[in-house]
């Protein structure tokens, strides 16, 4: 008998917002724990020291925060799918941190098949804020309400 596959409730393709994203593949109901963002535990001082996750823009960024501040998930090694999930001001996903500082993304309303997943990654920067900065966090996610920027408080 053949072995019994599980369909990913996901799938990564080219997306409107910006280079890679990940789709649903089928309804995914509100509530659902999609996928954890894997990657290499470490801290942002070891993280912001490694070469730039896409050279033609510093502010790309495959790391992800904790909430002690300190620690971070670096998506850009040993990452799965879910560092290709773009921001949005007006996600369908959230993401939930658990007690073991596992971060997962989970879907904050019912999900169609078909649409792209997002989460607010709701960015700060540290110090002074240049223009050019500003320019790269620039937000495409496209939303009625969009802010403008992939900050918190832009
Ligand atoms: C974790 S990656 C997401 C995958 C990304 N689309 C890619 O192909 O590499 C995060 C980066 O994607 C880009 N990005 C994600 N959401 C965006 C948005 N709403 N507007 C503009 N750029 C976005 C930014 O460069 C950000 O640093
Ligand atoms: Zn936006």
């Amino acid at each position: 008998m053949p072995a019994t596959r599980m369909v990913p409730a996901y799938i990564v393709r080219t997306s409107t917002i910006h280079g890679r994203g990940v789709f649903a593949r089928r309804k995914i109901r509100k509530g659902t724990t999609i996928i954890e963002y894997r990657g290499e535990r470490t801290t942002w001082k070891v993280a912001s020291r490694r070469p730039d996750s896409d050279p033609d823009n510093p502010y790309h960024t495959f790391i992800f925060e904790l909430d002690d501040g300190e620690s971070v998930i670096d998506a850009g090694v040993r990452g799965n799918a879910a560092r290709w999930i773009n921001h949005s001001c007006n996600p369908n996903c959230a993401t939930f941190e658990d007690d073991e500082g596992r971060v997962f993304i989970e879907a904050r309303r019912k999900i169609r098949p078909g649409e792209e997943l997002t989460y607010d990654y709701r960015l700060s920067v540290e110090g002074r804020m240049t223009k050019k900065a500003r320019a790269a966090l620039e937000c495409r996610c496209g939303a009625r309400k969009c802010r403008g920027s992939m900050l918190l408080e832009p």
